[in-house]
C-alpha cells in the first residue's frame, strides 16, 4: 500500500528564462564549424571525481530481461537500491519464510559491476505482509529483530552492501509520529529498538531514517531533526538520514534543502538524497522538460555543496518504469530518460551539475521535411518525413500537435527515434496539425518541419460498446496476476477508447499494471487504455494486465470487470 502523498504547498514559480531559452534554440540554428563530438562521460565517474555516488532505484523483471536497461543501469550509476525486492513483503512473505530471488539479484548485479547497495527498508508500514501487523507488541518486537537479524545478516559480509533503510516514513505530516501498527503497538520505541537490532546484524553498515516531504524545512524536517538528536544523544546507532525527494515541478522546488541538510549533517550524521523523482503534469512539453531540468540541477546542487551528502539515489531511470503515473493520477515522466530509453534534458542537467563538459557541439540538425500524413482512422493517424541531418548525428524527433486546422498552440505529443510516428487516442471527425522537429545529443533542436493537416474519420455510426474478459493468470498466498484482460470491441465500428471497471476486495492492493492506466477510488478500480491499444476496429481486441497483494490467507480476486467506451 503506498501511502498517500501531501503536495508541496510551495508557489509555484515559472522558470521563464528556461523556457524562453528552448524556445529560442529552436528558432536560432548558428553555423559553426563541426566539432568532433566527445565521448560522453557517464555519470558514475563525474560523480565519484566529486566523492559521490549517482544510483538508481533497480526494478528486478527490467533487470532481468532488459539489455537496454542494464546497459544504462551498469554504465551510469554506481549505487543501487532495491525499487520493491528487499521490503518485507517480498523477503519474508509469510512467518520464517524468506525468499531472496530479488534481494539477490540486485546485489549480485551490483557486485559485478562494481556498486554499492542501500538495502531499502526493514521497518515500514507498506508493504508488510498482514502476518506482522496483526501481533502482538511482545511477538512483534520479537518479528521484527528476527527480520532485521535475518536480512541484514544475510549480507553483512558482503562489501557491496554498505547501508540500510532501518525505518522508512515514520512521522506524519504534521511532525507526530505516525499512528502505523508498529507505533499503535510498540509506541515510538520501536525505532530505536530497530536501529539496535540492525547494528548488533552488521556493525559496519550505516544505518539511516528515512522519509519524504523532509526536504526543505518544515514541521516533518524539524520533527525527524529533533528525533535523530535524541536518538544520537541515546546512543541509539542513526548513522544516516535519507531524504526521499519525491518532487513535482507544479508544487516548486524546496528551496532551502541545501540549508536543510546542512542542518542535519551538523549532528554528525551522513545525509542523502534517497529516491528522487520529479514528476510534470503530463504532457511533457519542452517548458516541463526545462523546468524538470532545473529541478534536477538545484537536487545535485544540493548535495555537492554539502559534504555530509555523500549522494544521490533516482527512482528508477526510465519513464518506462517508474512508480509516479501508477500513484499520481495525470503526473509522470519524473525520470531522466524517456520510454525509449533516451536521455531527456533532465540527464544533461545532472551531468552537467555533476561537472560534466558540454560536447562543444552548438550546431542543431537541419529540419525535417516532406512531413505527410497515412492511415487515418476514427482514432488515429500515422506520420511520416523525410530525415534532418546534423553535423554530429540526429538523436530523435519531438512531434508537435495543435487543434484545428489553424489557431490553438501547438504541444509536444510525442517522440521518435525514427522518421514516424503513429498519433493514437483521437477524436472522431475532428481536425488536428502536426510538425516535427530534430533534436541532437547536445540538446540542440531543429526548425519545425511543414504542418501537415488531419481530420480523422467518423467511425460510421453508434455501433459502439465492448466487453471485458479476465483470466487469473497466476496466485499464491499473498497476492496474483490477472493477465490478460481481453479487451474486445464488441460493436460494429472502431473505437478510440475503453475503460473498464472491477472491483478489488477489502484489504488487496494493486501494486502494478501493464498496457493500461489504473486509478482506484475505495475498492473500485478503473483501468484506461494505454496511449497505443485504445483504438480498435470492429471485432478488434487488445489486453491489459495487473498484478495485486493481498492479506495471507485470503483467497478471493478481483471481480465484476465491465467495459464501456470511451
Ligand atoms: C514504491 C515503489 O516504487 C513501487 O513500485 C511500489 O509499488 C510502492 O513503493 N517511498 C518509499 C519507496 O520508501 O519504497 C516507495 O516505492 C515510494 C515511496
Amino acid at each position: 500500500m503506498t501511502p498517500s502523498r501531501v503536495r508541496f504547498r510551495a508557489t509555484p514559480r515559472r522558470l521563464a528564462s528556461l523556457a524562453a531559452l528552448t524556445l529560442v534554440s529552436a528558432l536560432a540554428v548558428p553555423v559553426l564549424s563541426p566539432s568532433p563530438a566527445t565521448a560522453a562521460t557517464p555519470l558514475r565517474t563525474l560523480a565519484a571525481a566529486k566523492g559521490k555516488f549517482i544510483g538508481f532505484a533497480a526494478a528486478t523483471s527490467p533487470l532481468a530481461g532488459e539489455a537496454a536497461y542494464r546497459t544504462i543501469a551498469q554504465t551510469e550509476f554506481n549505487q543501487v537500491t532495491a525499487e520493491n525486492a528487499m521490503k518485507w513483503e517480498s523477503t519474508e512473505p509469510s512467518d520464517n519464510n524468506w525468499t531472496w530471488s530479488g534481494a539477490d539479484q540486485i546485489v549480485d548485479f551490483a557486485v559485478a559491476n562494481n556498486q554499492q547497495v542501500h538495502g531499502h527498508t526493514l521497518v515500514w508500514h507498506s508493504q508488510t505482509p498482514g502476518w506482522v501487523q496483526g501481533l502482538g507488541a511482545t511477538a512483534m518486537r520479537t518479528a521484527m529483530q528476527d527480520h532485521i537479524a535475518t536480512v541484514v545478516g544475510r549480507y553483512a559480509s558482503n562489501p557491496a552492501v554498505v547501508s540500510w533503510d532501518v525505518v522508512n516514513e515514520v512521522f506524519d505530516e504534521n511532525g507526530g509520529f505516525r499512528t502505523s501498527f508498529w507505533y499503535n503497538t510498540l509506541g515510538q520505541g520501536f525505532i530505536a529498538d530497530a536501529f539496535r537490532y540492525a547494528r548488533a546484524a552488521d556493525p559496519n553498515a550505516k544505518l539511516c531514517i528515512n522519509d519524504y516531504n523532509v526536504e526543505g524545512i518544515n514541521a516533518k524536517s524539524t520533527a525527524m531533526y529533533n528525533l535523530v538528536q535524541s536518538l544520537r544523544a541515546q546512543n541509539v546507532p542513526v548513522d544516516c538520514v535519507g531524504f526521499q525527494s519525491h518532487l513535482a515541478t507544479q508544487y516548486g522546488f524546496p528551496s532551502d534543502m541545501r540549508q536543510n541538510l546542512q542542518r542535519f549533517a551538523a549532528l554528525g550524521v551522513e545525509v542523502r538524497i534517497t529516491e528522487l523523482d520529479i514528476r510534470i503534469q503530463t504532457p511533457r512539453t519542452s517548458a516541463k522538460d526545462a523546468t524538470q531540468a532545473q529541478y534536477y540541477t538545484n537536487a545535485v546542487n544540493a548535495c555537492l555543496e554539502v559534504t555530509a551528502c555523500t549522494g544521490i539515489t533516482i527512482w528508477g531511470f526510465t519513464d518506462k518504469y517508474s512508480w509516479v503515473p501508477d500513484t499520481f493520477p495525470s503526473e509522470g515522466a519524473a525520470l531522466i530518460y524517456d520510454e525509449n530509453y533516451q536521455a531527456k534534458p533532465a540527464y544533461t542537467a545532472v551531468h552537467t551539475a555533476f561537472g560534466g563538459s558540454p560536447t562543444g557541439d552548438t550546431q542543431a540538425p537541419t529540419a525535417p521535411s516532406g512531413l505527410a500524413s497515412s492511415g487515418v482512422t476514427a482514432g488515429s493517424v500515422n506520420l511520416s518525413w523525410t530525415a534532418s541531418t546534423d553535423n554530429v548525428a540526429v538523436s530523435g524527433y519531438d512531434i508537435l500537435r495543435a487543434p484545428g486546422a489553424s489557431g490553438g498552440s501547438f504541444t509536444q505529443v510525442g517522440t521518435a527515434a525514427t522518421t514516424s510516428f503513429s498519433s493514437t487516442g483521437l477524436s472522431a471527425g475532428t481536425t488536428y496539425r502536426y510538425q516535427v522537429r530534430a533534436r541532437d545529443a547536445a540538446g540542440n533542436v531543429s526548425a519545425v518541419s511543414n504542418t501537415v493537416t488531419v481530420t480523422t474519420t467518423t467511425g460510421g455510426g453508434t455501433g459502439g460498446g465492448c466487453t471485458a474478459a479476465a483470466t487469473v493468470q497466476t496466485q499464491w498466498q499473498t497476492g496474483y496476476v490477472i493477465e490478460p484482460v481481453r479487451v474486445t470491441n464488441s460493436g460494429t465500428s472502431a473505437i478510440s477508447g475503453w475503460t473498464v471497471t472491477f472491483t478489488l476486495p477489502a484489504g488487496h492492493t494493486i501494486t502494478g499494471s501493464w498496457n493500461a492506466t489504473l486509478t482506484t477510488s475505495g475498492q473500485t478500480v478503473t483501468a484506461r487504455n494505454a496511449a497505443h491499444n485504445g483504438n480498435l476496429g470492429a471485432g478488434g481486441s487488445t489486453a491489459f494486465g495487473f498484478q495485486v497483494s493481498r492479506p495471507s490467507g485470503n483467497t478471493s480476486t478481483a471481480s465484476g470487470f465491465t467495459c464501456a467506451t470511451p
